[in-house]
């Protein structure tokens, strides 16, 4: 007789037989209801959440003070299209996002509902701007699945069979020290990236054609790849010295993840224009795009919008949001959190030859598993045996990376420190569990 199945078995079967293959499952994970940084899945059972719903829940599920607004501003009016009726939910979370993310002397904002939206519009703005057509974006990115946002996005698993991709995209390798800097110290490979960087004005695009390049400081779905500094200062000069628009797409690494409400706050070096989304509201589906006012209102009227741009329960969830990152001091609840992953990873990794880098910033922490400690030799293999691992165990983790060999923690930052620190021994149990047998399968072959 089969076994009977779990209600999330249940569940999961039920989703394979009517939701179309294509919408990926990233985690066999099912969720009741979810408080903090708990998930209780369809069985009852407790779940540490390390993904926050790919980085959307900076502020917790369900924070109380967000769920509130919701509740409040759903009582009032859920709808009017901003285009056509003004509300003040959206005027006040563009005076609070160009206060707390301002870009030179004005700053302006406008608002739409996901981070691809948010990316497409980023680019239509810059094409306004400087009335040129082309973009350069870089290796390892991710900015989403529209037809712009998939041309930008770099991995080629996420857009096959979808093409024509969009024309006057260009490019570039994305200084990874980690995976390209063998042998080499970090200022010359940066020297290097940067040397790239102009050559291309011969080799790839003339940058007089180049309305804007798109980077993310951070990369997020790339394995969590911060940009070296002296790497984005000189980019931005190269922009400076071509009239070409800096946009940084912050939209996983935004909303306190790093410990700032942008990481570029992290390198004093201002883009012209950045797009966030995911930890912004908290679930609710908002994004926004922030940047110097002279360049966004070169856009025309009626050239960037549409129908539910910043939906007023959603601006009041992201409002909400905002004010408990900072009642609750969630940036340096980023910085405390990123500080014990660190530095518990980085000694694990000591003795660890398969786990080749611990980086990130604040904490969004990337563990990256290589074979034989070779930075050129990713190990997905093992990496998707860890998440596994951690799946059964009540852990729910998210890898990254083209390779799909880091994984990446985005636990809500209202973590509490026994929670993480459940969640850490048991990564840290899988971990062990799946390299021991990695050895064993190394060892039977000899
Ligand atoms: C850096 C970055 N940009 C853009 C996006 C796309 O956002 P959305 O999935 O809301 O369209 C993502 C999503 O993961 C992202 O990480």
């Amino acid at each position: 007789m089969p076994a009977k199945l779990t209600q999330s078995e249940q569940l999961l079967e039920r989703r394979k037989n009517v939701v179309a293959n294509g919408v990926g499952v990233f985690n066999t994970a099912t969720a009741r209801e979810a408080k903090g940084a708990i998930i209780i899945d369809e069985d009852g059972r407790e779940l540490i959440d390390f993904a926050g719903g790919i980085g959307v829940v900076n502020a917790g599920h369900c924070p109380e003070p967000v769920v509130a607004a919701i509740r409040e501003q759903a009582g009032k009016y859920l709808h009017t299209s901003f285009n056509v009726v003004t509300y003040e939910p959206y005027v006040e979370l563009c005076e609070r996002l160009t206060e707390i993310l301002p870009h030179g002397e004005k700053t302006k904002a406008m608002l739409v509902s996901t981070g691809a939206e948010a990316v497409e519009n980023a680019i239509k703005i810059a094409r306004q701007a400087t009335q040129r057509q082309a973009v350069l974006c870089y290796t390892g990115a991710f900015h989403g699945r529209t037809m712009m946002a998939m041309t930008l996005t770099s991995k080629i698993n996420y857009k096959l069979n979808c093409g024509p991709f969009v024309p006057e995209v260009y490019r570039l390798p994305f200084p990874n020290f980690y995976r390209y800097g063998q042998g080499k110290d970090r200022d010359t490979f940066v020297k290097e990236e940067l040397k790239r960087l102009h050559e291309s004005s011969h080799n790839l695009v003339d940058p007089n054609n180049l309305a804007a390049i798109i980077i993310e400081p951070v990369q997020g779905e790339g394995g969590f790849n911060p940009v070296p500094k002296k790497y984005l200062e000189g980019l931005r000069k190269y922009c400076d010295d071509f009239g070409i628009m800096l946009i940084m797409d912050e939209i996983q690494s935004g909303f306190g993840r790093t410990g700032y409400w942008a990481s570029w706050q992290h390198y004093d070096v201002v883009p012209d224009i950045s797009t966030y989304a995911k930890s912004l509201g908290s679930g609710m589906p908002i994004a926004a795009i922030v940047g110097r006012a002279e360049v966004m209102d070169t856009a025309a009227p009626g050239t960037i919008g549409g129908t539910y741009i910043g939906n007023p329960v959603c601006c009041a969830a992201a409002l909400a949001t905002i004010q408990m990152i900072k009642d609750e001091d969630l940036n340096g609840r980023a910085m405390k959190i990123g500080g014990i992953l660190k530095k518990h990873y980085k000694k694990m990794k000591e003795t660890c030859s398969e786990i080749g880098d611990v980086r990130g910033m604040g904490a969004m922490v990337g563990i990256e598993f290589v074979k034989g400690g070779d930075s050129r030799q990713p190990d997905g293999e093992l990496c998707s045996r860890i998440l596994k691992g951690c799946s059964d165990q009540g852990l729910v983790l998210l890898s990254a990376g083209t390779f799909k060999n880091i994984i990446r923690i985005l636990a809500p930052l209202v973590i509490t420190e026994p929670q993480l620190e459940k969640g850490m021994q048991i990564l840290d149990a899988v971990i062990k569990a799946e390299i021991a047998k990695n050895n064993k399968i190394e060892f039977q072959k000899i």
